[in-house]
């Protein structure tokens, strides 16, 4: 499987997948951001699907069937988020539904959306986590592929939780994306959507 990873931030998580040797063959951003150039330096191929190419304003399906493109262009058969700021609309799903994979900094069902980890903490929970799953065509929705809780400590804010978070996302994501390429398929054949989150 050719993967590619998605990505728009400070590039931590596909760090992680390249040490850990998943063969990223690309790496697509939607803007200008140094998880593009720690790519780029690492000798991985690159594409910048600039999300504000838009000059009527954004529109998210037009640009879901550049980012497909891209994706075709690269032969890609999974595709890994990894700290992607664009919600990809229907065109990408049609053509890589099922295909695609994201890490989201909670333990879905709960907390979903950009504010994760300061929604979490706002919450008051004493524990939280972070989901690797099939990214559906709602915001983190999708079959659960694996999670791992995380504690919340007392004195915590948003980026002490989430560097805690991060440091698993590092070891579960390159984990769970191995298993898939080792098995062929991303959900596993004897349990298509499992009842109970385990590390895939
Ligand atoms: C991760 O916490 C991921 O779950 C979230 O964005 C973060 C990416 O971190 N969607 P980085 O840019 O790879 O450090």
């Amino acid at each position: 499987m050719r993967v590619a990873a998605l990505v728009s931030g400070t590039g931590s998580i596909l760090d992680a997948l390249l040490a850990a040797d998943v063969p990223v063959e690309l790496v697509l951003a939607d803007r200008p951001c140094p998880a593009l150039e720690r790519a780029a330096a690492a000798g991985v191929a690159t594409e910048l699907v600039a999300r504000d190419r838009f000059d009527a304003g954004f529109d998210r399906d037009a640009y879901s069937s550049l980012v497909a493109d891209a994706l075709d262009a690269h032969g890609v058969d999974l595709v890994a988020m990894a700290g992607f700021g664009t919600i990809l609309g229907q065109p990408a799903h049609d053509r890589y539904g099922g295909r695609i994979v994201n890490t989201h900094p909670a333990l879905l069902p709960r907390f979903k959306g950009w504010h994760a980890v300061r929604d979490a903490l706002a919450a008051g929970v004493t524990t939280t986590g972070c989901t690797i799953h099939v990214a559906g065509l709602e915001v983190d929705t999708g079959p659960i592929l694996a999670q791992e809780e995380v504690p919340v400590l007392p004195d915590d804010d948003e980026a002490s939780l989430h560097e805690r978070i991060k440091v698993v996302e590092r070891r579960l994501y390159p984990a769970t994306l191995r298993a898939i390429l080792d098995r062929g398929t991303v959900l596993p054949p004897d349990d298509p959507v499992p009842s109970h989150p385990t590390t895939a």
